[in-house]
C-alpha cells in the first residue's frame, strides 16, 4: 500500500529518478531516533561518492538533537564527497492533512546546506515537490 505522500509524488511532482533518491530518504527515516518528539525523518544525498543517507538523531538533552539533513550532510562531508548533487527530504508519518511546512526543511540546515551546496541544488521534498535551495534560503548568511 502507498502513504500518502507516495500516492501525491505519483501524481507527477517527481521523476522516476527522482522518486528512487526519495525512497532512499523514506527508508533512512525507518532508522531515525526520535523517542522524544516521535517525528522520524529521513534525508538522502546524492554526492560524487553516492548517496548518503541520515536521520534525526535526538538526545535527552533536547537541543543536542541532530536533524536528518545535517546527518546526512556531515557524514557524506566526513566520508569525502566535494560534491552535492540533489537532497532528497522524507517524514513519512506526516499526517495527509498536515500543513505543508510540516514536512520542510527547517532554516537551520538550509544555512547548513548552503555552505556546501550550490543555492541551484534541488531539493526533493516528499509530499511537496520539487525545491531550489535559493528559493527556501535566498539569502544564506556568508
Ligand atoms: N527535524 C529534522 O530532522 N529535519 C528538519 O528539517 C526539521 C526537524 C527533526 C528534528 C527533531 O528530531 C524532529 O524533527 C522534530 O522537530
Amino acid at each position: 500500500m502507498r502513504t500518502i505522500s507516495e500516492a501525491m509524488n505519483v501524481a507527477g511532482l517527481f521523476s522516476e529518478e527522482e522518486l528512487s533518491l526519495l525512497a532512499a530518504a523514506r527508508q533512512a527515516a525507518k532508522r531515525a531516533h526520535c523517542p522524544y518528539s516521535h517525528f522520524a525523518v529521513g534525508a538522502a544525498l546524492e554526492t560524487d561518492i553516492g548517496i548518503v543517507l541520515g536521520c534525526n538523531v535526538e538526545n535527552a538533552s533536547y537541543g543536542l538533537s541532530c536533524c536528518a539533513e545535517r546527518v546526512a550532510l556531515f557524514t557524506a562531508v566526513a566520508q569525502g564527497a566535494t560534491r552535492f548533487l540533489r537532497l532528497a527530504l522524507s517524514c513519512p508519518a506526516t499526517a495527509p492533512d498536515a500543513p505543508v511546512e510540516s514536512r520542510m526543511p527547517c532554516g537551520a540546515c538550509l544555512q547548513v546546506l548552503s555552505e556546501f551546496l550550490p543555492l541551484e541544488t534541488p531539493l526533493l521534498i516528499d509530499g511537496v515537490g520539487k525545491k531550489q535551495l535559493k528559493e527556501l534560503l535566498p539569502y544564506p548568511f556568508r
